[in-house]
Parts: C-alpha cells; sequence; structure tokens
C-alpha cells in the first residue's frame, strides 16, 4: 500500500512574509496527517524561515528543488544533498522540466543526483514528461521510456530504488492550466509503472509513488487520485497558497 505524497513546488517565488502566512494558515485534520504525506519546497533561501514558521507542524516535509551530485567542491553556486540534509530536507526534486529546458540538464545528471541523493538519505522526486510537440508528434511514450531509463533504470543495480517518487510533468501541462485528463495521467503514470516493474521487478515497482504533476488544483485532485498508477501530486502554482494546498493535501476519496 503506498502512501500518497503532495509535494508543492514553490520554484523561484516567495518571501519570508509569505513562508510565515503560509505556516500560520495550514491547518489540517489528524485523519489526513495520518494517511498522507505532505512535503513543501521552498527556494533555499527561505528554508530556515520556514523551519522556524513551520516547527510546529512536522508533518509538512522540507523539500529542494534541486542538488548537485558531488559532496562538496569547486561548484560555485550549487548545493550538495549533505548539505539539503543537514538544512532539515526530506526530499529533493530532480530533473524537473524547467530545469531540463533552462539549464540544460540531461537524463544522465538527472541520474547522478539521484544516485547522490539517495547516498545522503534522501527522498529523490524525479521528473520526467513530454513535450506537447512531442506529444502531438506520437512520441510520448519514446520520450517517457527514454527519460526513465536514463534518469533511474541507469541506477537498477543499487537495489534500494524503492524509496525514490517519480513524477510525471507533462511540459504542457506545467502552469498552462491545462490539466492532463485523469486519463492521460494514468496511461503514462502506468508506463512508468511497467517500465520500473520490468527492470527492478514488481515488488520494487509496487513500492516507488508515482505522482502527477502540472496545474493540480483542489478541484481536479480527487479525479487524479482515483486512478490507481497516481499517488500523488507534485503541485507549483497551487502549492503557494496555503488554502489551495489543503484543499489539494485533504482531497475527497
Ligand atoms: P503547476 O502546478 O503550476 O502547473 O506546476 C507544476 C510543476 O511544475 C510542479 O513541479
Amino acid at each position: 500500500m503506498r502512501m500518497p505524497l503532495i509535494a508543492g513546488n514553490w520554484k523561484m517565488n516567495g518571501d519570508v512574509a509569505g513562508v510565515e502566512k503560509f505556516a500560520d494558515e495550514f491547518e489540517i485534520s489528524q485523519d489526513i496527517i495520518e494517511k498522507r504525506q505532505m512535503a513543501i519546497c521552498p527556494p533555499l533561501t527561505l528554508m530556515s524561515a520556514w523551519r522556524a514558521a513551520a516547527e510546529s507542524k512536522p508533518h509538512i516535509k522540507l523539500g529542494a528543488q534541486n542538488a548537485h551530485w558531488k559532496s562538496s567542491g569547486a561548484y560555485t553556486g550549487e548545493v550538495s544533498p549533505g548539505m539539503l540534509k543537514e538544512a532539515g530536507c526530506w526530499c529533493c526534486i530532480v530533473g524537473h522540466s524547467e530545469r531540463r529546458q533552462y539549464f540544460g540538464e540531461n537524463d544522465a545528471d538527472v541520474n547522478k543526483k539521484m544516485n547522490a541523493l539517495l547516498d545522503a538519505g534522501l527522498v529523490p522526486i524525479v521528473c520526467v514528461g513530454e513535450t506537447l510537440e512531442e506529444r502531438e508528434a506520437g512520441k510520448m511514450e519514446q520520450v517517457i521510456t527514454t527519460q526513465v531509463s536514463g534518469s533511474v533504470l541507469a541506477s537498477a543495480d543499487r537495489g534500494d530504488l524503492s524509496v525514490i517518487v517519480v513524477a510525471y510533468e507533462p511540459v504542457w501541462a506545467i502552469g498552462t492550466g491545462k490539466t492532463a485528463t485523469s486519463d492521460q495521467a494514468q496511461e503514462v503514470c502506468g508506463l512508468i509503472r511497467k517500465l520500473l516493474s520490468d527492470k527492478l521487478g514488481a515488488a520494487s515497482a509496487d513500492a516507488i509513488r508515482i505522482l502527477y504533476g502540472g496545474s493540480v488544483k483542489p478541484d481536479n485532485m480527487s479525479e487524479l487520485m482515483s486512478k490507481p498508477d497516481i499517488d500523488g501530486g507534485l503541485v507549483g502554482g497551487a502549492s503557494l497558497k496555503a488554502s489551495d494546498f489543503m484543499g489539494i493535501v485533504g482531497y475527497k476519496e
């Protein structure tokens, strides 16, 4: 039984006042806390403010949006998984399409980052997803297969991949208000589970959580979560407002 995970990706948004407001307003029932995991991934500069503001809410785990694969060294502007761990992080997003698109990250980079996060004891949330152009050219399956193979399954020999999380985020649904239908999302999340199962075996694939991301809102979360291979959400815009994020985390079964 996979526990649902709802992670908020604040991207390059927010400030200290916003963190305090969010933490103040975020209230969720004990029942939800017991059956769903939740995380917020703010910009690095807001992490200590987050930890102070959300001290009384340890059920909201802290996450990062990126990490380097080395543990230390002359990599100006980068942060290592060990540093994130020390800053209180539980998880870290890697391979987000915005990093692939604007910062030239490829599957091999993402795989190195995933390995480094696992080595540091963090939960990697590995993102994959096709562009509209790729979908319309009938290449969705090929793109997802290549990304999952290169980003995740290149580490099949590690033997500890059950803890990772894979996020399917169709690029055309990010920040566009255009959510994939629950059937479209299920089709790809099912494909990802099959790819994982073929290489890692059914037991590992059944343990790995697969999230959907792309215009997730309080009013579409229940429908997405009704699908067998969707185990949660990676939420951008709607995670910046406590009331919206509460609505998503508290979706009706
Ligand atoms: P939106 O929820 O704003 O579409 O963003 C999705 C996303 O990129 C989360 O990582």
